[in-house]
């Protein structure tokens, strides 16, 4: 198989973007600004600041001549205002220092606002250097070929990645490289729905051979959730089940769920009353919601004596119609278990 970057260089020639307006002409000025615009705004949005930008600041002279309050008004709308402040401090310190913008790593990357790969990026695309890079969409893309495993926001992870970034870089063309690594990373190896049937690196791809397109990359890992306990009441009379509608406020608003019981809320008194004894703990089961997990405990018992009329938020539901309501997913897995254990 040909290597990696070779079918990358020949995917970019045929259906990669080449009309991006800091695509022509593309110097290494040109290419900073837009890959400070790129960083946190979509392509579409960035192309008319841009122009705009580039007209009235079409030098590291104009940009770092200019009054800060001019560029920002520039900026006005594409937010994230640091990153005008910083493009700004920066090219006065460049063009103090060096009368145009560094052609090296570690000078680049010593100016206000440029990471790694931004300085990969303008050395490849702007100054014709072989250097690697590695966006959010880069990350993706080898993360999935090359089936690496971990959230790639650690370091190790990222660590891994740069190296795997280093080894694949052509001697040759390496911006019209980079380019087709991030129009591949956008278009064809997005994060849903990736389109591997149209990808040059398909019959290469790890994660493609193991299944684990969808799974990579490795999502950050959860913060540990907070953890809340509640019961909920089994009451069933014959074939029916007792159930509330939950507040529209809160977990499951407005959804028909067993009668509840926690930390802040206790039975209703004439529930409290009619209940036949303490019941029985049948069943533990965990619900994890976005801010916190539930554990659920599951007592059934019985009533001792039927309320003769029950509020609206109140229902005997046969136990075969239950799906017939809009029941919260851990509910569905109780009526089940209940259903088996009877
Ligand atoms: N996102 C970041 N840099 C880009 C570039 N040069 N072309 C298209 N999208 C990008």
């Amino acid at each position: 198989m040909r290597a990696l970057a070779e079918r990358v260089l020949q995917w970019q020639a045929e259906h990669g973007r080449h009309d991006l307006p800091w695509q022509k002409p593309a110097d290494p000025y040109r290419t900073w600004v837009s890959e400070i615009m790129l960083q946190q705004t979509r392509v579409e949005t960035v192309i008319p600041y841009f122009q705009r930008f580039t007209r009235r600041f079409p030098s590291l002279e104009a940009l770092a001549e200019a009054s800060q309050d001019e560029v920002l008004a520039l900026w006005s709308g594409l937010g994230y205002y640091s990153r005008a402040r910083n493009l700004h401090q920066a090219a006065q310190l460049a063009w103090r220092e060096w009368r145009q913008l560094p052609d090296t790593l570690e000078r680049l990357t010593a100016l206000p606002g440029i990471g790694r790969s931004t300085a990969g990026a303008i050395l490849s695309l702007g100054f014709g250097q072989a250097a690697p890079i590695l966006d959010g969409n880069v990350k993706r893309l080898f993360c999935r070929h090359f089936a690496v495993e971990g959230w790639p926001g650690k370091s190790a992870v990222q660590q891994q990645l740069w190296a795997l970034a280093e080894a694949q870089l052509p001697a040759q063309h390496c911006g019209r490289y980079n380019q087709g690594l991030m129009d591949l990373g956008a278009g064809i190896c997005s994060r849903k729905r990736p389109a591997c049937d149209r990808c040059p690196l398909q019959a290469s791809c790890q994660a493609h051979r193991l299944g684990r397109v969808e799974a990579l990359p490795t999502p950050r890992p959860r913060k540990t959730l907070p953890r809340r306990q509640c019961t909920l009441w089994w009451l069933q009379q014959g074939e029916a089940i007792l159930l509330n509608r939950r507040p529209e406020s809160g977990i499951w608003g407005g959804l028909w769920s067993l009668p509840q019981e926690d930390e802040q809320h206790a039975l209703p008194p004439w529930l409290q009353a009619a209940l036949a004894g303490p019941g029985e703990e049948t069943l533990r089961l965990k619900h994890s919601f976005t801010h916190f997990h539930l554990h659920i405990r599951v007592r059934a018992s019985t009533l001792s004596r039927l309320p003769r009329r029950l509020e609206p938020a109140w229902r005997w539901q046969p136990l075969d119609k239950l799906e017939q309501l809009g029941l919260p997913a851990p509910l569905r897995r109780i009526a089940q278990a209940m259903r088996k254990a009877s």
